[in-house]
């Protein structure tokens, strides 16, 4: 869980590193897996930078999470070659047993399904990432799997 001591504490441990802004809310996002809101004003005043240039910088790369994730986080490839080899049918498979919107997190906090732009695993496409690991050829069956997983 996240904490405003522990958010200064990692915004502290940057603070001095060149162009500090990303390398902070990485680190806040790699310590509480996203980057609560609090922690811009918090980030801002550090750096003697308006929020609003902080709060640019963290809503224009799609990397960062401003949602707690849910307990497991389904990354599917959404680039060329994946949804040449079926992805974006895979991706609707996908919401329905996951019961879960892309690019949302399900009510009860257990899964989180976001799109990526290639996983540099074109050969074996689809590809997705699945709690950090690389699934090539992914299938229906590879989903019905992760959907039972998440249901237990
Ligand atoms: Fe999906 Fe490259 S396009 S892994």
């Amino acid at each position: 869980d996240w904490s405003t001591e522990r958010a200064a504490q990692v915004i502290a441990e940057h603070r001095h590193l060149e162009g500090a802004t990303m390398p902070i809310l990485h680190a806040l996002q790699e310590t509480f897996g996203f980057v609560p809101d609090p922690a811009v004003p918090m980030i801002a005043e550090t750096l003697n930078l308006s929020r609003a240039e902080v709060y640019g910088v963290l809503t224009f790369y799609h990397d960062f999470r401003r949602e707690p994730p849910g307990r497991l986080v389904v990354k599917l490839c959404a680039a060329e070659a994946c949804q040449a080899m079926g992805g974006k049918a895979l991706a609707a498979y996908a919401e329905e047993k996951l019961g879960v919107d892309m690019g949302e997190t399900s009510t009860d906090g257990r899964v989180t399904l976001e799109p990526i732009y290639c996983l540099g695993l074109c050969a074996c496409a689809p590809s997705a990432l699945v709690d950090g690991r690389l699934v090539g050829r992914l299938d229906r069956e590879v989903i019905d799997d992760i959907a039972h997983c998440v249901a237990n």
